[in-house]
């Protein structure tokens, strides 16, 4: 039996893993994580200590995280105590709670039961599993103890409306076989995304490294190797998107050394960048060489990200501005772009942390003429080559993930197999 078992509520998304992450980084494991005095098995805290343990391998001087033994009298009290301490400290949306309904109907627990356990009526647990799909066991476990047959069909993603099933049936169909066991819909989408990038991977095994098209070139590995052939001072604009992770963030010193050596003189870097650890990104690109001109805002339109550890409801990205030397504006630039959609993970079908893409058009229009070259060193889905072939710019990117730049060399074959006639025709005007 493993510890994961007592994970009863739905994981932390990446952004949140890594606020937490890098909340620990700067003040150590604040919440004891809890253990089973009898078997020594993690009970709770289960993201904590796997951060605070990737911290250490990592090298990072953390304190020793605190723990806290305690001793349970049946399996059920670890239940309790892990749905008492969660759904104190995190306030979950209503999917989140519907999925954690979900999961205790899966384990046989009566709706009564599972009522009590979280805190809400019967009825609002019944309406969290209507029009439910899940995994249903034979028998259910009520309040007495007894057990009685389950009614509800078998079936495996947990959604809550007509929207959501409709995208549970995709990633179901996606998933074929590897679809067993009950998972909320954010992570089969999650699961889709990964196994269709190690097909890629695979698939890019089959081929050179390095694909190109007319106006553009892919490239496959570090970019500070894979991009170090090209000449001084010899592009118009970087457009990108680095990971802003704790193991990505390191990363905008080089990244910044890079820019400033092929940029041509006062052109600019347009850089995404995590809004946890800003500063942190700003002052490397600045280490690295940069000058820092603007910074620009993506609005995320309907949704938020949910930044537990610092308590805010993020609602854009940051777009930092840095010039190969002094700026030598050649336009206007506008500083705010909206996102297309409402943000949500379906609308990231091909890489966990992919981009819209009109915010993307948006900046390549503003920092590069057609016909000008633009290079992003962490092409992910391709967001940036696919805005820089739209708007008839050149394009040159890499990323270290083959599965990555195999993805990236479809989208922009399959752009141009269907938007040929207007490839490159775009209006040079403003989409935001
Ligand atoms: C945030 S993602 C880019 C997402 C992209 N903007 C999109 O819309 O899909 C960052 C990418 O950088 C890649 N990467 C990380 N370290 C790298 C390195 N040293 N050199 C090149 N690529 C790297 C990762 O594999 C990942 O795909």
């Amino acid at each position: 039996m493993t510890a994961e078992r007592w994970q009863l509520l739905p994981p932390l998304t990446d952004e949140e893993y890594a606020s937490l992450t890098a909340d620990i980084a700067a003040q150590g494991v604040l919440v004891p994580v809890v253990l089973d005095a009898a078997s020594g098995e993690v009970i709770e805290g289960h993201h904590r200590l796997r951060a605070w343990t990737e911290l250490r391998a990592e090298g990072v001087r953390v304190p020793e995280y605190p723990k806290q033994m305690l001793r349970f009298q049946s399996d059920d009290d670890r239940v309790s105590f892990v749905l008492a301490a969660n759904l104190f400290r995190r306030h979950l949306t209503k999917e989140q709670r519907a999925e954690v309904v979900t999961r205790l109907r899966a384990k046989g627990w009566s709706l009564r039961r599972i009522g009590e356990a979280v805190g809400v009526e019967e009825i609002t647990v019944r309406r969290d599993l209507e029009g439910a799909t899940f995994v249903a066991p034979e028998r259910i476990e009520g309040a007495d103890r007894k057990t009685y047959p389950a009614r509800r069909p078998r079936s495996t993603i947990f959604v809550s409306s007509p929207r959501d099933a409709a995208r549970a049936a995709k990633a179901l169909q996606a998933l074929g076989d590897d679809a067993s066991g009950l998972i909320g819909l954010t992570r089969a989408e999650e699961r889709v995304r990964m196994a269709n990038l190690s097909r890629m991977r695979v698939e890019a095994a089959a081929r050179p490294s390095e694909h190109s098209g007319e106006t553009w070139e892919l490239r496959t590995g570090d970019f500070r190797e894979v991009l170090a052939d090209l000449a001084e001072q010899s592009v118009d604009a970087v457009v990108t998107d680095p990971p802003y992770d704790n193991e990505g963030v390191p990363l905008y010193e080089p990244l910044g050394t890079f820019c400033l050596r092929v940029l041509k003189p006062g052109r600019l870097a347009v850089v995404y960048a995590g809004n946890l650890q800003l500063d942190r990104e700003m002052s490397l690109l600045e280490r690295g060489g940069l000058t820092y001109m603007w910074h620009g805002v993506n609005v995320l339109a309907g949704r938020h990200t949910r930044v537990r550890v610092r308590m805010v409801f993020g609602q854009h990205r940051s777009v930092l501005l840095y010039s190969a030397g002094p700026y030598r504006p050649r336009t206007w630039l506008n500083d705010v772009t909206f996102a297309e959609g409402r943000g949500g993970p379906e609308e990231r079908p091909l890489h966990p942390w992919q981009q819209a893409l009109e915010p993307v058009r948006h900046w390549v229009r503003q920092v590069s003429e057609p016909g000008e070259l633009i290079v992003d060193p962490f092409l992910g889905s391709g967001t940036t080559a696919v805005a820089a072939v739209m708007e008839g710019r050149r394009f040159i990117g890499c990323d270290i993930d083959p599965g990555c730049v195999e993805t990236t060399r479809r989208r922009l074959l399959a752009f141009l197999i269907e938007e040929a006639p207007t490839h490159g025709q775009q209006p040079d005007g403003d989409a935001s």
